[in-house]
């Protein structure tokens, strides 16, 4: 990776007595930053940005989002025609390569993850060891963690090819361990990979096909599926993003790297919030239930939040949103299914940007309000839907974490803190307390 960031000025710091000249470095797109990376040599002082909110963590050249105008673009590709005409796994080489494959290209890509879809017979072994009730995320943490026992040669991640076999294991085996975590819940056999099939068919196909029946699947829904994955793929230095980024920038295993990522997208205010989403669509049930909930999102006394509403970066529509619900449309019109919690979904959109209290917070619906409608639709149980959005996002996750290791200014990550605990003491002999 070639480092682009350019320095367009200077920022004044003073400090009592001193003052301090700060680079201002700027990108290709985007907020300028000021660097801060000399700040404590010379000033004595750290800046203090709990969660982030104002700090650039890396430079990259993968994602772009623009939270005021409501873009979303992968390597300068805006996410709506990615959606309409690429594929999963043409955007998934795109992330990677930073340019769309040609015809050979893609083929040539496209033969190497389907020649690695299956699992080692061993990993078997560990989803006998979890419950039957198990949640899948825990077999996804689980299995894909375990995976850095299987691959020794892939951990020398200073290694070009290394680096590249254990990314192209991950895209190719992530389907597969999630379908294997789907079928061990609800007790059927589990359906090993048949590379005939597209890499999106293939994974419909290993959760849904049994062995006693002919599996087929409509296109609608297999492209339905395929643009539900682009749209999961990657989104900038997200909680789950930049907590792969942290564990590599060790030299962490790239198994273990992706593991700690899906663990923090379990979490219910990150990609766990389709789940949370749709279980709440289904409490508010009818139209006429939406202004007490409404009411409840405003009442800072409670903690409950209107899931799939709001974003730390989008001050505006999440262009991905906007996708899904057409996509929703679709779904529902193919599988001939007339969801009620659609019409209550559409109408509590409707409500909620009209309200003062989400248009004052520019809260907008993002990614997971409809995405949890269509994969409840597709027939996933809402215990899959975050396994789903692991099974996007790992290439977002691998291309972030190979992109660090070609940054030749990668060093591993450190935060400081502001210390407010106990000041120097002595110890005191327990007889004395
Ligand atoms: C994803 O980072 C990414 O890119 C993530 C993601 C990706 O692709 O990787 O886009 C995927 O995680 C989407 C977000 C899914 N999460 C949810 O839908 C859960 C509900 N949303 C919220 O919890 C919240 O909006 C967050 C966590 C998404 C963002 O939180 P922030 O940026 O820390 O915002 P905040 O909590 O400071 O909220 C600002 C204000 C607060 O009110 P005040 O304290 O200013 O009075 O808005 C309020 C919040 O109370 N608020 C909400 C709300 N979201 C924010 N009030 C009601 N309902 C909500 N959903």
């Amino acid at each position: 990776m070639d480092i682009k960031i350019k320095n367009t000025g200077t920022a004044k710091l003073t400090i009592g007595e001193d003052s301090y000249d700060l680079p201002i470095m700027a990108g290709s797109m985007g907020v300028p930053g000021i660097d801060v990376r000399a700040l404590h040599k010379h000033s004595g002082h750290f800046t203090f940005d709990p969660g982030f909110t104002s700090t650039c963590s890396t430079e990259s050249q993968i994602t772009f989002i623009d939270g005021n105008k409501g873009q979303l673009l992968h390597r300068g590709y805006p996410i709506e025609q990615l959606a309409d005409n690429s594929t999963f796994l043409e955007v998934a080489y795109l992330m990677i390569n930073g340019e769309l494959p040609n015809k050979a290209q893609n083929a040539e890509f496209t033969k190497t993850i389907t020649n690695h879809t299956m699992l080692h017979d061993q990993v078997e072994s560990f989803f006998h060891g979890f419950r039957r009730d198990s949640h899948p995320m825990a077999m996804m943490c689980g299995t894909v963690g375990a995976m850095s026992g299987f691959y020794h040669d892939d951990t020398h991640t200073t290694v070009d090819e290394a680096r590249n076999i254990a990314m192209y294991r991950l895209i190719a085996k992530m389907p597969t361990i999630a379908a294997r975590s789907y079928k061990y819940s609800i007790g059927q056999p589990h359906v090993y990979p048949n590379n005939e099939l597209s890499y999106t068919e293939n994974f419909l196909h290993m959760c849904f096909s049994v062995p006693s029946e002919k599996y087929k699947v409509s296109k609608t829904i297999v492209n339905a599926m395929d643009k539900i994955f682009i749209l999961h793929a990657d989104h900038e230095q997200n909680a789950s993003t930049s907590t792969v980024r942290l564990a590599g920038s060790s030299g962490a295993n790239p198994y273990a790297c992706i593991a700690a990522g899906i663990a923090c997208l379990w979490g219910p205010s990150h990609g766990g919030a389709n789940e949370a989403c749709l279980n709440m669509l289904r409490e508010i049930g009818t139209v006429d239930r939406i202004p007490e909930f409404i009411a409840r999102a405003k009442d800072k006394s409670d903690p409950f939040r209107l899931m799939g509403f709001g974003h730390r970066v989008y001050k505006n529509f999440d262009p991905r949103s906007r996708v899904l619900q057409k996509v929703a449309h679709e779904v529902l019109e193919e599988l001939d299914l007339k969801n009620p919690i659609l019409a209550v979904a559409k109408e509590l959109e409707r409500i909620a940007l009209e309200d003062e209290y989400f248009v004052s917070k520019k809260l907008y619906p993002n990614v997971d309000f409809y995405s949890g409608i269509v994969l409840s639709a597709l027939g996933f149980p809402t215990s899959m839907f975050t396994v789903l959005f692991t099974l996007a996002r790992t290439v977002g996750w691998i291309s972030q974490w190979n992109e660090m290791l070609e940054d030749p200014s990668q060093r591993i990550g450190r935060p400081r803190q502001l210390y407010t605990g106990a000041t120097e003491r002595d110890y005191v002999p327990i007889g004395k307390r």
